[in-house]
C-alpha cells in the first residue's frame, strides 16, 4: 500500500510559521490560515448543503464542480479578512483523503499547484487525523495520550492517541458510520440532508421513552459499533405507527438517545480499558447537543475530562487542515510535485 505521508528527507527549513489549509473532501469548501504564534488567523467556509438537499444526499460530481467555483473566491476572502497577501503563506496543507475522489482532486490540484507557484512546502494531509486534532484549535487543549471518539458521516471509531501519527484503533463501526445512520434515518422520517441536525431539532419536540430502542453491541466486551440495526428499527417502528408528526418526533428522540447511549457506553469502555482520563470527541456528530449532555453527565460521575472542537469545527472545515498541516510541515514533512489524493486510508497506518 502506498504510504500516506512520504518518508523523504527534509528539504525545507523546519520553521513554517503560516500555513494555508484547504478542505474539499466532501460538500464543504474550507480555507484557513494558521500561524504558529498567532493561532488561527482567519477561516472561511462554503457549505454546499442547499445544492445537495434537492437530491437527499451528496452528489459527488456536483460537489467537485462547486468546489471549483468557490475555492479561489474563498481564498481571496480569507486573505482579505486576515489583511494579508499570498506572500504571507509559508506552507500549504490540503486534504488528500479520505473523501470523494473528484472533490479531493480539486483541493489537491489547487493546493499543490499554488505551493509550486509560490515555491513553498506543500503537504496532503489526512481528513480524519485533522478531525481528531481539531480540539487543539481551542483554548481547552488535551495533552497526549487521550482517547478519541471520532464520529462523522463516513467514520465511527475509538482510538488511543499517543501523539501526532501514533494512533491505535480500539473500535470501529462494523456497518454504517454514525453520521450516516443519522442521515439515513432522517430520510426515513422525511427530513432534509444533512440528517444529524434535522433529527436533533425534531427530537426536541419528541417525548422520551415512547419506544424501546436497542443499544447495539453494548453487551459485547469490545469497543466496536453497529448502527444499521437502529436504522432498520426506525423503519419498522415508523411503518407500524400512525406516522403522525408527533410520532416521528418521538422516534427521532429515541433514535438519538439510543445512538448517544451507545457512543457513551463504548467511549467509557475505551477509557476504562486504557486507564486514560481524557476524551476527545470530534467529527460532525460531535456537534450533537444531546450527545454532549450525556457525555458531560458521564464525565462528572466518572471523573474524566472532555475535549471538543467548537461545533463549527466538528463538521468539515479548513481550520483543522491548516492546523494539522502546520504540525506536520514543522516536523519536516512535505510532498514532492505529485498531486496526491487517496480516497481511503486507515488512520492507524499513518506515520
Ligand atoms: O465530519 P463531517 O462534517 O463530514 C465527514 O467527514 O463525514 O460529518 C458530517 C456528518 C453528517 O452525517 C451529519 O448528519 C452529522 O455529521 N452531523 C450531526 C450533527 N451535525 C452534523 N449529527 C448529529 N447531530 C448534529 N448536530
Ligand atoms: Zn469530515
Amino acid at each position: 500500500m502506498q504510504s500516506f505521508y512520504s518518508k523523504q528527507p527534509n528539504f525545507h527549513p523546519k520553521t513554517i510559521p503560516c500555513v494555508l489549509g484547504i478542505e474539499t473532501s466532501c460538500d464543504e469548501t474550507g480555507i484557513a490560515l494558521y500561524h504558529g504564534q498567532k493561532g488561527l488567523i482567519a477561516h472561511s467556509l462554503y457549505s454546499q448543503i442547499e445544492l445537495h438537499n434537492l437530491y437527499g444526499g451528496v452528489v459527488p460530481e456536483l460537489a467537485s464542480r462547486d468546489h471549483i467555483l468557490k475555492i479561489l473566491p474563498l481564498l481571496q476572502e480569507t486573505l482579505t479578512v486576515a489583511n494579508l497577501t499570498l506572500s504571507a503563506i509559508n506552507g500549504i496543507a490540503y486534504c488528500a483523503g479520505p473523501g470523494l475522489a473528484g472533490a479531493l482532486l480539486v483541493g489537491a490540484a489547487f493546493g499543490r499547484s499554488l505551493g509550486w507557484a509560490l515555491g513553498i512546502p506543500t503537504l496532503g494531509v489526512h481528513h480524519m487525523e485533522a478531525h481528531l486534532l481539531a480540539p487543539m484549535l481551542e483554548e481547552h487543549v488535551p495533552d497526549f495520550p487521550f482517547i478519541a471518539l471520532l464520529v462523522s458521516g463516513g467514520h465511527t471509531l475509538l482510538a488511543q492517541v499517543n501523539g501526532i501519527g501514533d494512533y491505535k484503533i480500539l473500535g470501529v463501526s462494523l456497518d454504517d458510520a454514525v453520521g450516516e445512520a443519522f442521515d439515513k434515518t432522517a430520510k426515513l422520517l422525511g427530513l432534509n440532508y444533512p440528517g444529524g441536525p434535522a433529527i436533533a431539532a425534531l427530537a426536541e419536540q419528541g417525548q422520551a421513552k415512547q419506544y424501546a430502542f436497542p443499544r447495539p453491541m453494548v453487551n459485547r466486551p469490545d469497543c466496536n459499533f453497529s448502527f444499521s440495526g437502529l436504522k432498520t428499527f426506525v423503519s419498522t417502528t415508523l411503518k407500524n405507527s400512525d406516522q403522525a408528526e408527533q410520532t416521528k418526533a418521538n422516534i427521532a428522540h429515541e433514535f438519538q438517545a439510543a445512538v448517544a447511549d451507545t457512543l457513551v457506553i463504548k467511549a467509557m469502555r475505551a477509557l476504562k480499558q486504557t486507564g486514560l482520563r481524557r476524551l476527545v470527541v470530534a467529527g460532525g456528530v460531535a456537534a450533537n447537543t444531546w450527545l454532549r449532555k450525556e457525555l458531560a453527565n458521564m464525565a462528572a460521575t466518572h471523573n474524566f475530562t472532555l475535549y471538543y472542537p467548537r461545533p463549527s469545527f466538528c463538521t468539515d472545515n479548513g481550520a483543522m487542515i491548516a492546523y494539522l498541516g502546520y504540525r506536520r510541515l514543522n516536523l519536516g514533512q512535505s510532498d514532492n510535485l505529485g498531486i496526491k489524493t487517496i480516497a481511503r486510508y486507515p488512520l492507524d497506518q499513518l506515520d
